[in-house]
């Protein structure tokens, strides 16, 4: 298959509208497209990214008209955060309608759903004219893409079209939050913090360990994964120095120390680390970099789903 590259919404549209597939930029990551309605194209998201089939999609919406059709009723608590955080790059876990297939959300009988803020997201999906799900746009295992350039190296003849953007200005993917419970849970940190969310909602709460143990559906499965091996480190002196290791924080290594790392990068503040990481998980893989020293933040704001994220890379 050609994988077509453009800069138009509205020709990336005409793809979704014959049932094909297309990659598409968000502030989070790139996500990979299809029509909701659609279960064939749908079929096609798993194909092409070589997902496991128990692992539910999120629906993306243009505006707020298109919630109706995919949801059974809005929990109070979600309508709190819909006032409050959409669009952005926030995800709501809420009750499915009948009408979105079983494939779309790995049979389970909630949905998520996310309105982006990002302009060129808003024009695709406005032009489609129905909601679209979409996983983030890699292989699956590898990290989440941040460029257009990392969709192509990973899906290039297996998708018909990517819509090219900038670098996704967050770089790690949306916040979860299932809101069909009681008190939500946040199921997947990211961008809206859980302060944030508390400030709307005080009686959000994290996932206990048996319900991590026994795992949100897809969150059991391996993520964000570069081929070199995660060491997260306290201080950059914990890191070993060689030619097959590289290191990214917020300190930066002694000059000596800083020769010797194939691969070495600064970050001003949290939110520039967490924009940069997945893309140095990349660029460290193309090095065959070995072994990649992370240093480790502080776990509020956005440092909660920066950390969450390089342990999952650490885990395997
Ligand atoms: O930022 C993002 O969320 C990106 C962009 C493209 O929007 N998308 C993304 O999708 O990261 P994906 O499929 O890579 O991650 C979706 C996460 C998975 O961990 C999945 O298990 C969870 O959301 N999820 C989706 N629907 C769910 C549901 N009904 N119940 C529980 N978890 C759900
Ligand atoms: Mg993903």
């Amino acid at each position: 298959m050609k994988t077509a590259l453009t800069t138009s919404p509205l020709k990336a549209a005409r793809f979704i509208l014959a049932g094909e597939v297309v990659a598409f930029p968000t502030e989070t990551v790139y996500g990979l497209g299809a029509n909701v309605f659609a279960p064939e194209a749908i079929a096609k998201i798993f194909a092409a990214k070589r997902r496991p089939a128990d692992n539910p999609l999120i629906a993306h919406i243009a505006d707020l008209s298109q919630l109706a059709s995919l949801i059974t009723h809005l929990p109070s608590a979600a309508h709190k955060f819909i006032d409050a955080f959409f669009p952005g790059p926030l995800t709501l876990v809420l009750p499915k309608s009948a009408v979105v297939p079983g494939i779309a959300t790995a049979g389970l009988d909630t949905v998520g759903v996310r309105m982006p803020r990002h302009p060129t997201a808003h024009a695709f999906l406005e032009a489609c004219g129905v909601p679209i799900v979409a996983p983030s746009a890699n292989v699956s295992g590898r990290p989440s893409p941040t460029t257009w350039q990392a969709v192509r190296d990973d899906l290039d003849g297996f998708i018909s079209c990517i819509l090219r953007g900038e670098q996704t200005k967050v770089g790690l993917e949306s916040t979860v939050v299932d809101c069909t419970v009681d008190a939500p849970v946040l199921l997947r940190a990211g961008a809206i913090s859980l302060e944030d969310l508390r400030a709307i909602v005080p009686a959000i709460r994290l996932r206990t360990v048996d319900e991590s143990e026994a795992g949100s559906p897809g969150l059991k499965h391996r993520h964000y994964a570069p081929s070199a091996r995660v060491v997260v480190v306290a201080h950059p002196s914990d890191a070993v120095p060689t030619r097959d290791a590289a290191y990214i924080g917020l300190e930066a290594p002694s000059p000596i120390q800083a020769k010797t790392f194939k691969r070495l990068m600064m970050c001003d503040s949290v939110d520039e680390y967490a924009h940069a990481l997945f893309r140095f998980f990349r660029q460290c893989d193309a090095d065959r970099v070995e072994v990649i020293y992370c240093q480790a933040v502080e776990e509020t704001g956005i440092g909660l789903a920066l950390m969450d994220r390089i342990a999952r890379a650490a885990r395997r």
